[in-house]
């Protein structure tokens, strides 16, 4: 399993570097796959009601009205039909590439299970919704749809009847089992739109929009799409005549093709089957549960930035337990805590400033104490041989470690938000480096979802607590790239090492500078 994740991880890093390249890291499409799905959902839902005041949901005009959409209507309709019909087949595309890369990047096992246990009926209900869709056109490939449907649904043990006898010809062909195919296709998106709902439930702040550009791109795309190959229907249904040849929509379609080589019944178990294995994934092998965020109330203040800053909902504010005169405590919820130490990087109380013999802030990850990173930084500033002296502050998915050399410490940490903003100042104020570089995740893409993002704004003062403006920003490099990017993270430490060299090197200040 390690293995097909690395090569997954490999081949993303690849298409992602492409896409930075043209789109920016922003806007990158693969950082972007989940929110782009709820864009294409809500493409299809508009799409879906307009063409829905058009359409006559019996299946003796059914194809008619489509037709109607389609050539009467082309230019508002008939675009929204293939408006309709693309941001489907586009939500499919995005939606594997979205399992494919939660899985390459491991966003699935231990406590992160509930995302992709929740996705898994996700999947059933897209492909409910698109097939259901097929069906309503009433053309050759709808009718071709119904019968390899109805005969593959009575391969299930749950029908007395066969619901196959509803297409046998076209005297004995029922309307109302039509009618179930329309009211599920209007229903199943409404429970779709549940279980998104539910997906990212236990995501704080989730990504539900693409950022504008992508959005405004995306949405073109399918226009044009929609104006230069209008989605069209196949020639009317007719159940005396076995339709010889169709074209497939094979992000949909796909399966249908299989029930000519093997038993309906064995497809079932198959698809069955798969979903289980699927559900138990997070589990497959177990994740090691790293200890959780543990609150100090004798260092909190109860200022709530830890709570306000976790990218899952792990912290909440309750009133005080300890008697002082703060209103509320931090309190973490141990099934929700991924370890990030984001909340820590929030913290007031962490700063390596604290004259207090041992740091202990309100907020701390046990097996990352604030302390040890004080000590570690103080110990890396000691052995640096050779200029400028960089001190690299990396995610653990950074793939910074190979930057490690004479003159460049690595300080690895969870997320690089677990950081407190104040750690670069001591370092520069004390002269401990010429240079700090922080190095995580791509923008928009961090493994703990929204550390890079939060670091840019502490960084850039929009967040508290906020890098001090004295701090020279000349000597400070943040470099976010996808993980494993080893050799674009490498060239991002030499433009920084080569800027460096043009500056004197960086003395302490004086005590009455410290401020
Ligand atoms: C309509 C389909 C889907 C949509 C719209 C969707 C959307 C999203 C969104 C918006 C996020 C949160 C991104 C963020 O803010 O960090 C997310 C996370 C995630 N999704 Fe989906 N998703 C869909 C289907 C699936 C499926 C089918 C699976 C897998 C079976 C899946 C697995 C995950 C995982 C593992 C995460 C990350 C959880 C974490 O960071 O802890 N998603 N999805
Ligand atoms: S370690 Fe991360 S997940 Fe846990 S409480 Fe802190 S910010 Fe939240
Ligand atoms: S950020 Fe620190 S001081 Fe503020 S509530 Fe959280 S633990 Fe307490």
């Amino acid at each position: 399993m390690a293995f097909i994740k690395r090569i997954l991880r490999t081949l993303f890093a690849r298409a992602e570097a492409l896409f930075d390249w043209s789109f920016g890291q922003r806007s990158n499409p693969f950082a972007n796959l989940g929110a782009l799905g709820w864009y294409f959902f809500w493409i299809v839902a508009a799409s879906g009601i307009y063409l829905y005041l058009f359409f006559d949901t019996g299946i003796t005009d059914a194809y008619a009205s489509v037709e109607y959409i389609t050539h009467d209507q082309w230019y508002a309709a008939g675009v929204m039909r293939s408006l309709h019909r693309y941001a489907s087949d586009a939500l499919v595309i995005v939606v594997f590439l979205h399992i494919l890369r939660e899985f390459s990047l491991d966003r699935l096992r231990g406590k992160r299970f509930f995302a992709w246990l929740t996705g898994v009926p996700l999947l059933w209900f897209i492909y409910m919704c698109g097939i259901t869709g097929y069906w309503l056109v009433w053309d050759k490939l709808a009718q071709y749809i119904a019968i390899a449907t109805s005969e593959w649904l009575d391969a299930l043990p749950f029908f007395g009847e066969p619901i196959a006898n509803n297409f046998l010809n076209s005297s004995t062909l029922g309307g109302r089992f039509f009618t179930l195919m329309v009211f599920m296709h209007i229903f199943a998106p409404l429970f779709m739109l549940f279980l998104m709902w539910l997906h990212i439930q236990r995501h704080a702040r989730a990504r539900v929009n693409p950022p504008r550009p992508l959005a405004i791109g995306t949405a073109i795309t399918l226009l044009i799409l929609s104006l230069v190959y209008p989605a069209l229907s196949q020639g009317p249904a007719d159940l005396d005549v076995v339709p010889a040849s169709l074209n497939l929509d094979w992000y949909y379609l796909a399966a249908y093709p299989i029930l000519d080589y093997i038993p309906g019944g064995q497809l079932w178990l198959i698809l069955v089957v798969g979903s289980i294995v699927m559900s138990l994934m997070p589990w497959l092998p177990p994740a090691r549960p790293d200890p959780v965020a543990v609150v100090s109330l004798d260092n909190c203040n109860g200022c709530a930035r830890c709570c306000d800053d976790c990218p899952f909902s792990a912290i909440t504010m309750m009133p005080r337990s300890d008697g002082t005169a703060y209103m509320t405590e931090a309190v973490v919820n141990a099934a929700n805590c991924m370890s990030c130490g984001i909340c820590v990087g929030a913290c007031p109380t962490a700063t390596p400033f604290r004259r207090a013999t041992e740091i202990i802030p309100g907020i701390e990850l046990p097996e990352h104490p604030i302390a040890g990173l004080r000590d570690r930084t103080v110990a890396a500033s000691a052995s640096f041989d050779g200029m400028p002296r960089v001190l690299v502050y990396a995610c653990d998915h950074s793939a910074a470690e190979a930057l490690r050399s004479a003159n460049t410490k690595v300080i690895t940490m969870p997320c690089v938000a677990m950081l407190p903003p104040s750690f670069i100042d001591f370092v520069l104020s004390r002269g401990l480096a010429d240079g700090v570089m922080l190095a995580g995740c791509a923008e928009g893409d961090c493994y703990y979802r929204i550390g890079g993002s939060w670091t840019r704004d502490r960084i850039s003062g929009e967040r508290d607590p906020y890098l001090r403006k004295r701090v020279e920003r000349d000597r400070l490099s943040l470099s976010w790239l996808p993980s494993g990017s080893k050799r674009r993270r490498a060239s991002a430490l030499a433009e920084f090492r080569s800027s460096l060299q043009k500056m004197p090197a960086n003395t302490p200040r004086k005590r009455a500078d410290r401020g």
